[in-house]
């Protein structure tokens, strides 16, 4: 049985990890398959929240065997500290499994982040500050560490001599700091987060394959979105990962061959966090008002997003790149208030109208939205299960967006808990 994709559309925080929760119910196993704790995914069960940054989106189902696959970045620190949270609300987490081939991120990530973060000045890009490009980069140089080292303490050792031999050059001579310590990290790293994540370390790749050979149900979970993607997106105001649905597959090693339907996530309007192009950007009080009824502050970081209208033309392009099957439209209930509400169909660059999106992307800044304007509804669709129960304003809005992506909306989400949802189309019938 091909598995099944949970994709974010625009530049995060669309509600992958409500939908992930959701969709699990129907699944056996659920793989998160790149980013790292820069993620944050909240699910609402029964009025109790969990936050999660690294465990995937499945975890409160007891059937469901969790996963982080290869493609994920793991601060060993933080997914300890996250598994201590879940079994502190009864949450069993003995059965997550971690792929060896996973990158660690190391302390040093972290400080490597922020300091070139302050060697960007104005033009940083507003990481999470959480050593995410940092342990891409050390990826791609081939000298990093990753979670199968932590079974075997000589290896880390070997590998962790190597890379401060070159880290610490770069954190005393260009950065004027001090060298990291090797022993402070083989302690910290091995004596007390490998006993603890050693039992979870796994084959993840063939695991996933037996899943699907069984017939089980697979749900591949993204991270982040298509315009925060290292190719995809608004470059350099992206993640260090590739975000659209083609990494399922190298992040999981489930071949493209074996995905099949992909639910892309598309929020009502659209947010962002951190520096980078937004042209749907709203600067005045409407844009404070949805801010403040979309309660938009980062899952985990606590940062305050940037709020603008839903943008059909970004949308039409992540439909695009991640062969998105059905989309799901998150958090229409914070539009409730609005008397009227704005759709981009198209951009301007000096006064010319384009067609899609800006060929160099630098030029994505100076795009103007071209809008149409619908009514709103002004009354509560919070909580609403049945499509037939929104009002027609609310419906037409969603009409008018299934009709610019072209692909069917199969699910609305109309408030955080995962009941407060509409099965529009059912996903995999
Ligand atoms: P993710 O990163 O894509 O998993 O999304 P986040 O969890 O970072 O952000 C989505 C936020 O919106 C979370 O606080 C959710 O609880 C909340 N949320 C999800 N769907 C809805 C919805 O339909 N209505 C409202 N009001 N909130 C929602
Ligand atoms: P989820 O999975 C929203 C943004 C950061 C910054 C840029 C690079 O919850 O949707 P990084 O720390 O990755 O190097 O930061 O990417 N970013 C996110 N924005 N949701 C996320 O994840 C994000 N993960 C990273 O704000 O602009
Ligand atoms: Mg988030």
């Amino acid at each position: 049985m091909p598995a099944t994709v949970v994709v974010g559309t625009q530049w995060g925080d669309e509600g992958k990890g409500k939908f992930t929760d959701l969709v699990a119910k129907e699944m056996e196993m659920v793989v998160r398959y790149q980013g790292g704790h820069n993620a944050g995914h909240t699910l609402v069960v029964d009025g109790e929240t969990f936050a999660l940054q690294l465990v995937p989106s499945g975890i409160l189902y007891d059937h469901i065997t969790p996963v982080i696959g290869n493609g994920v970045v793991v601060d060993p620190r933080v997914l300890i500290a996250e598994m201590d949270m879940l079994e502190a609300k009864g949450v069993d987490c003995s059965s997550l499994k971690v792929s060896g081939n996973a990158h660690l991120i190391m302390a040093y990530h972290q400080e490597l982040d922020a300091l070139h973060e302050r060697h960007l000045g104005d033009g940083k890009l507003g990481t999470t500050k959480r050593g995410i490009g940092p342990a891409y980069a050390d990826k791609a140089m081939r000298v990093g560490l990753r979670v199968q080292d932590l079974e075997d303490p000589k290896i880390f050792r070997k590998k962790l001599d190597v890379v401060l031999g070159y880290t610490n050059q770069v954190l005393t001579k260009v950065f004027n700091r001090l060298p990291v310590d090797a022993d402070a990290i083989a302690e910290e790293y091995l004596d007390v987060c490998a006993p603890r994540l050693v039992p979870h370390i796994a084959d993840a790749i063939a695991l996933v394959h037996n899943a699907l050979e069984a017939g089980q149900g697979v749900l591949l979970e993204g991270a982040q979105a298509t315009f925060l993607d290292i190719d995809h997106g608004t470059y350099p105001f992206v993640t260090s990962s590739n975000t659209v649905a083609a990494a399922a597959s190298t992040g999981t090693g489930v071949g493209p061959r074996d995905l099949d339907y992909i639910l892309g996530i598309v929020k009502a309007y659209t947010t962002r966090v951190g520096a980078g192009p937004f042209p749907t950007e709203l600067f005045d009080d409407l844009g404070s008002h949805i801010a403040e009824v979309g309660a938009e502050f980062g899952a985990t970081t606590g940062r305050p997003r940037r709020v603008g209208w839903f943008d059909a033309v970004a949308l039409r392009r992540s439909i695009v790149n991640s062969s998105v099957s059905g989309l799901c439209v998150t958090k229409l209930d914070v539009l409730d208030e609005l008397e009227t509400i704005q759709i981009c169909v198209g951009y301007t660059i000096d006064g010319e109208e384009i067609s899609g999106l800006p060929i160099v992307v630098d030029r994505f800044a100076d795009c103007r939205p071209v809008y149409e304007e619908l009514p709103g509804w002004q009354a509560s669709t919070v909580g609403v299960t049945r499509y037939d129960d929104l009002p027609a304003n609310a419906r037409d809005y969603l009409q008018r967006i299934e009709e610019l992506a072209g692909i069917p909306i199969d699910i609305i989400s109309t408030g955080p808990d995962r009941e407060q949802t509409i099965i529009k189309r059912h996903p995999f019938e």
